[in-house]
């Protein structure tokens, strides 16, 4: 369905006031393009429940913020909401920096002379990325078998091959009686193995800890100082757990962890990648990042990158916003309306009715010639301008969707993605090998593309980094 729901965005939207209504078999469903007609329902309070395909989850991430609704998602956004204070991804700088550093190594071993799929290998490193920060344990997707990464890969093209099959939609035919219902349900048991693995030694370690600490309690012995452990989300939501276990117990704790683990790693992968794909095609795009890096970081190619840096690259951060404007990484997303709502068109508004699902095409509103002229152009200056016309309606470009349902990671995402791409801009130079105009792009949960992003690699001679040491790229002077 996410496919059609692409094809029939492309049809209609820009003749259109940005609202069309579609049919899949029986069931209709509001398709909204642009900013004006998605401002009402994004920014809606009451409207906040997910559409029918969502529920196609619910074995893997059942009852987790993505897909629950009403008081309980309030109850657990507030409880999870912590886990992304500034001070905590600050934390996490150290190991965003560290499995970077990595993926160039590992990127280095790659043969030079072939063709490397983006896609596919940026998923290594923000896997490692996200089981480290959300379990405290290193996947290695980069060296081991990327099982993890894979499962999920294939569970959603099952999930969108099942939105097209009505029959499929219910769980007691999908699970007993298909051979993709028998798939999907291995790949969910190998996810749920690993967050269990880890939680259930979690527990067992935090257990071991507390009785350790009521012994020395009850001695003159002095404590010994503690580990020193990183907050990662399993152990914020263990901490809440533990104070209360009946508002949080074990199984809202797991599938917090894996909703994490899901949401967390192939959204910032095929964001990395389509950036990456992006600036092998705009190899002055490309100079002037590296350049800004540069002057910014200095010349070691392998320092870390600080959160303080991230506040000073300004043209570097206005070119994975618009790496997300030309690609959103989540091009579509939906509602299931409870009550009626009314939409704004061109001069006139249409009313809703309560019980329709309706998508937002993030992708369509990203291109809307109104708020970005030219939409096909990858161009990061749009966002270093402070009238370009999208910076006058606030639904314009939400790469993170908007309103009370906006994503709980984004900053989490743009500190990731920053930290990898300056590691790989400071190590290597690349080309895009395949067209632009040549790509068949897949709208799943995550923007796919047929047969993957192509680039060829090479690696940046110590002089070319020393050579643009002191030098100053014409935009960051302008
Ligand atoms: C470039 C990377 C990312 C993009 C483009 C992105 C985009 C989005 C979008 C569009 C939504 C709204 C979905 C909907 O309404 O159906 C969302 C929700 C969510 N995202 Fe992200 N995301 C990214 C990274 C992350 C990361 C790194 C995490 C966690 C570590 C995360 C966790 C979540 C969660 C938990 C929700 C559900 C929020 C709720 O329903 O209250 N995302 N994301």
């Amino acid at each position: 369905m996410a496919k059609t729901l692409g094809e029939v965005g492309d049809t209609y939207p820009r003749k259109n006031e940005g609202v069309c209504k579609i049919y899949l078999g029986f069931t209709p469903f509001v398709m909204l393009t642009r900013a004006q007609s998605a401002e009402a329902l994004l920014s809606d309070n009451v409207n906040l429940s997910k559409p029918m395909t969502y529920r196609f989850f619910n074995k893997y991430i059942d009852g987790s913020l993505l897909i629950s609704t009403g008081d309980f998602w309030r109850f657990q956004r507030k409880i999870l909401t912590p886990a992304f204070h500034f001070k905590i991804l600050d934390d996490f700088m150290g190991v965003f920096n560290k499995q970077a550093a990595k993926f160039v190594v590992y990127l280095g071993k790659l043969p030079l002379n072939e063709e490397i799929r983006v896609l596919r290998e940026s998923s290594k490193c923000t896997i490692n990325v996200i089981g480290e920060t959300t379990l405290g344990h290193d996947v290695d997707a980069m060296s081991g078998e990327n099982y993890y990464g894979r499962a999920l890969s294939l569970l959603q093209a099952l999930i969108l091959v099942r939105s097209f099959r009505p029959w499929m939609w219910f769980d007691s035919i999908y699970y007993r009686f298909t051979q993709e219902g028998s798939l999907a349900k291995q790949c969910i048991k190998a996810m749920h193995g690993l967050s269990t693995r880890i939680l259930r030694a979690r527990l067992h370690e935090r257990k071991e800890e507390a009785k350790e600490r009521s012994k020395i309690n009850g001695t003159l012995t002095p404590a010994p100082p503690e580990k020193k452990r990183l907050r990662t989300l399993i152990e914020i939501l263990l901490d809440s757990h533990e104070q209360n276990p009946t508002l949080v117990p074990e199984k809202l704790v797991q599938s917090g962890v894996d909703l994490m683990l899901f949401a967390g790693q192939d959204t910032t992968a095929t964001n990395l990648a389509w950036t990456v794909f992006l600036l092998g095609h705009s190899p002055d795009v490309q100079e002037k990042c590296r350049q800004e890096l540069f002057r910014v970081l200095g010349p070691d190619p392998s320092s870390p990158v600080t959160s303080e840096h991230l506040k000073t690259l300004k043209y570097f951060d206005a070119t994975i916003k618009e790496s997300m404007r030309v690609y959103p990484p989540v091009p579509l997303i939906g509602r299931q309306l409870e009550t009626d709502i009314k939409i704004k068109g061109d001069g006139r508004s249409f009313t809703i009715p309560a019980g329709v699902q309706v998508f937002v095409s993030i992708f369509h509103m990203h291109h809307d010639p109104k708020y970005f002229p030219n939409p096909e152009k990858f161009d990061p200056e749009r966002f270093l301008d402070e009238n370009a016309p999208h910076k006058s309606h606030p639904f314009s470009y939400v790469p993170f969707s908007g309103g009370p349902r906006n994503c709980i990671g984004q900053k989490f995402a743009m500190m990731e993605v920053k930290v990898i791409l300056a590691h790989l801009l400071r190590n290597y130079r690349w080309t895009s090998t395949r067209a632009r105009k040549d790509l068949k792009l897949v709208f799943e949960i995550v923007m796919r593309v047929k047969g993957d992003l192509r680039i060829r690699l090479e690696p940046l001679r110590p002089t070319e980094r020393l050579n643009k040491e002191n030098s100053t790229p014409d935009s960051l002077t302008a």
